[in-house]
């Protein structure tokens, strides 16, 4: 377990719903763009922080599949944004031992962001430090879709017993095999909902909902999520010690 200098147990995954960035541009008087264009920058912090102070993963939903429904503009503008944040980061974020991983229907990304993706990755595969999880093009009901369909082939191909399928090897055949469930789900903004975001791995994550928008996101509250976390009694359906 790891333990930060409060002495609590520090969450090993933090994933993140980055709300807000619309609002906030409309609050300054810009275009909605320019919201996720700040909002790239307190991405860059909050991966900083989190990879300085010990955090295992970091899953952050940068694009759901129902953004697609989003005016082709905003669409673009956030592709380019992607694309131009795994351009310049790519090099820092293996210098820091951070491994890019995605997550999502990321047939659905054009080539070139794809292939910028795939780059990212590939580079820094050997990233101990920390793992950051990006979700794109995702949604949690597609991806317990296709783990189903997945169990299901493998049934029919005679490769697996129906009887053998458990929560332990479901969670095998999600986009985020191998990583740990989520020990605190952030989201800014404000809303208090979950939107199709990890679906299965939030069973018993601890929420926090914050009024702040995405683009004012500080590492400070940050620190201050990551020390209430530590003070919540998590029971996972047991009763109190
Ligand atoms: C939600 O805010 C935010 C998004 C749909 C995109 C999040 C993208 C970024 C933070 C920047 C790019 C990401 C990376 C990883 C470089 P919203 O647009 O729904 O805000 P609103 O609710 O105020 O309209």
């Amino acid at each position: 377990m790891n333990e930060n200098e409060t002495g609590g147990t520090l969450p090993r995954h933090i994933a993140i719903i980055m709300d807000g960035n619309g609002r906030w541009a409309k609050q300054h008087g810009h275009i909605r763009v320019k919201g996720h264009e700040v909002g790239a920058e307190t991405v860059d912090m909050v991966v900083s922080c989190c990879a300085e102070i010990g955090i295992e993963v970091l899953t952050l939903y940068a694009f759901s599949s129902e953004n697609w429904q989003r005016p082709a503009f905003e669409v673009s503008a956030l592709m380019r944004l992607l694309r131009s944040y795994l351009k310049r980061e790519t090099g820092r974020l293996k210098d820091k031992g951070i491994r890019l991983r995605a997550i999502g229907r990321l047939d659905r990304l054009d080539a070139g962001v794809r292939r910028e993706l795939e780059k990212a990755c590939r580079e820094t595969a050997s990233g101990s430090v920390m793992t950051l999880n990006l979700a794109i093009s995702y949604g949690g009901r597609d991806e317990i879709c296709d783990a189903a369909a997945t169990l299901c082939r493998e049934v029919s191909a005679g490769k697996l017993d129906p009887d053998a399928i458990s929560p332990e090897l479901f969670s095998t055949r999600l986009n985020t095999a191998g990583l740990p469930d989520p020990d605190i789900m952030i989201r800014t903004g404000g809303e208090c909902r979950i939107s199709n975001f990890l679906l299965w791995q939030l069973a018993y994550t601890e929420l926090y909902f914050s009024d702040t928008l995405w683009p004012d996101f500080s590492r400070e509250e940050l620190l201050h999520i990551i020390h209430d976390f530590q003070h919540r009694e998590r029971r996972f359906g047991r009763v109190p010690e």
